[in-house]
């Protein structure tokens, strides 16, 4: 493989969840976010919060940014011109989300490059309702994920991924052997199981309902650990869309027909 400082920087990426004191300086903060905002665009569909909140924000984080999509800010562009958005929702969400996560991870890997390190929280969705209350979001404005950072206070191995053969699929889509997903999962699972990622970090999920627990931290790892997150604690997009609708997206809507 070839390497460069930016590959090096890249494949030794790992989310921190424990910060310093130190106060990264507004000059840091805003190289940052500059930075991030020079990511491709589908419609620069997105808007940034930040709270220096240390006390407060998850990990004691110095730096917590709220990322947003954002449809107010572009409708009021629209309006300056005389227009109104037709498109529908679901596009909406769908490129803002783009735009939002190529924007976020920017900002991750400028903060690197500065000597910070960040951790994302993906409960922000879920606690919409919250966060728009305290950041006095207009509606049409939904926080999608929070970005934790500061200084690191630990250095934890890189975690684990899939092999590249699992990921990257030349021409045609191929039919997926039992070897080839038993050596994905193997590849995981052994790669945490070694760092005893769980284990330090007491996260295995109790199970519900009925099934019988057979696993200890001797052998639970990432693959038993993501079935459980998505078998078990996400079963419908009920929540989800109810948060979407208090903020303005609609994505139920049927579209309209000419
Ligand atoms: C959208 C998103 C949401 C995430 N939410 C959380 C979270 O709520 N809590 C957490 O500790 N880590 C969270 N993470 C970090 C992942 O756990 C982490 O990126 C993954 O385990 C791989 O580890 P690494 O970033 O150290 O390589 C999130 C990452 C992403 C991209």
């Amino acid at each position: 493989m070839k390497t460069n400082p930016v590959i090096k920087t890249m494949l030794s990426h790992k989310s921190i969840r424990r910060f310093t004191n130190e106060t990264p300086s507004e000059e840091v903060v805003k190289t940052i976010v500059r930075a991030g905002q020079q990511a491709p665009f589908a419609s620069q569909y997105y808007s940034i919060l930040l709270s220096r909140n240390s006390k407060r924000n998850p990990w004691k984080a110095p730096l917590l940014f709220t990322i947003c999509v954002d449809s107010h800010k572009f409708e009021l562009i629209m309006a300056r011109r005389n227009w109104k958005l037709t498109t529908d929702d679901l596009v909406l969400l769908f490129f803002g989300i783009q735009d939002a996560a190529l924007m976020a991870e920017n900002m991750v890997v400028a903060g690197r490059s500065l000597g910070l390190a960040s951790c994302f929280l993906g409960s922000a969705m879920f606690r919409a309702d919250k966060i728009a209350e305290e950041y006095d979001l207009p509606t049409r404005v939904f926080p999608l994920v929070q970005l934790a950072m500061g200084y690191p206070d630990e250095d934890p191995p890189e975690r684990p991924r899939y092999p590249l053969e699992f990921t990257l699929f030349e021409d045609k889509y191929p039919k997926l052997s039992q070897s080839t997903i038993s050596k994905a999962m193997k590849q995981m699972d052994e790669g945490y199981l070694a760092q005893d990622y769980y284990q330090k970090a007491k996260a295995k999920i109790s199970l519900e309902g009925s099934r019988k627990e057979t696993f200890t931290y001797d052998n639970y790892s990432w693959t038993e650990h993501i079935c459980r997150k998505w078998g078990q604690w996400y079963p419908t997009p009920k929540e989800l869309l109810e948060q979407l609708e208090k903020r303005g997206f609609d994505i139920t809507k049927k579209r309209k027909t000419t």
